[in-house]
């Protein structure tokens, strides 16, 4: 029997991930099929309990319903311990696995998509919230020179110092902590592009050759990537490459096969313009 997947969230209506998927399947020959299911916003557990019970090998999961994965899963990997998150579930008889790939779809994405190296870079991460605290541990994972995370909030910021990261130094504040501050990479994991909201960066901010990254992707540059590159940003990029590349290592996770991502990525790119 053919394995099924699905991307639980609630709207999903708009979820690329079923064509993300379809396309790595093709790419890979891996027989299986994705759907997108739409979860009663009372009744998550129901729902996958549901998909489980009918065969389900795994599911990709959204807002809002990341907090509820993770607390349903019985068995925990340490990056989806460090989010608090669970976007991807693995289901192997009684055990439900838990993981998070958003943060190995960023580090995946600039290291490929953008070609940018993290090792030895000054990185500073923009907001402290879940987007923040899911990318953390594979960003230190690359072992750059130094990690700054400041957010409007800054005690939010200073929290997660304790709270996330034991094994390395972050350093955090409130926006003003990067007045005059370099750095090679600074990405934007504010939702401040939802609202097309102009974040307090300056030119200081971008030594040469950085790169500005923004999680959040759309049909046209958001206000971060315009910022970023009038304060003289080499390159800019946007998030899709990050939905692409968590998808790609849900499907390794599921299927132990690593598609390639460059073209479906092109492809999302063709659609959306
Ligand atoms: P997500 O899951 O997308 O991270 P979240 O947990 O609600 O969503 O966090 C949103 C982040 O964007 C927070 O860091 C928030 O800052 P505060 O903690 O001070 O609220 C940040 N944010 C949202 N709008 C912003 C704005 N206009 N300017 C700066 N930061 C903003």
């Amino acid at each position: 029997m053919t394995d099924q997947y699905a991307v639980v969230g609630n709207p999903i209506e708009h979820s690329k991930s079923p064509l993300i998927h379809a396309a790595f399947a093709a790419a890979t020959g891996q027989d299986l099929e994705y759907a997108k299911i739409c979860a009663p916003l009372d009744d998550f557990a129901g729902c996958v309990e549901g998909f489980r019970l009918m065969g389900g090998k795994g599911l990709n999961v959204t807002v809002p319903f990341k907090l509820e994965a993770f607390r349903l899963a019985t068995k925990l990997t340490e990056r989806a311990r460090s989010a608090e998150a669970v976007n991807t579930l693995k289901f192997d008889g009684d055990e439900i696995l838990g993981d998070n790939t958003d943060g190995e779809g960023l580090v995946q994405d600039i290291l490929g998509g953008c070609d940018f190296t993290i090792e030895g870079r000054r990185v500073l991460v923009l907001g402290a919230g879940g987007a923040t605290q899911g990318i953390l541990l594979p960003l230190i994972a690359q072992r750059p020179a130094a990690l700054m995370v400041v957010n409007r909030t800054a005690a939010k910021a200073d929290a997660l110092k304790a709270h996330v990261v034991d094994h390395f130094a972050i350093d955090t504040g409130g926006f003003e902590a990067i007045e005059g501050r370099e750095f090679d990479l600074v990405i934007n994991a504010t939702s401040a592009s939802l609202s097309a909201t102009a974040l307090p960066i300056a030119q200081d901010n971008f030594a040469s050759g950085s790169l500005a990254y923004d999680l959040a992707y759309g049909n046209e540059e958001t206000v971060f990537m315009r910022q970023a590159r009038v304060c003289g940003a080499a390159q800019v990029a946007d998030g899709l490459g990050m939905l692409v590349g968590q998808a790609a290592e849900s499907f390794y996770l599921w299927r132990g096969v690593r598609p390639q991502t460059a073209a479906v990525i092109e492809q999302l790119r063709q659609q959306q313009s």
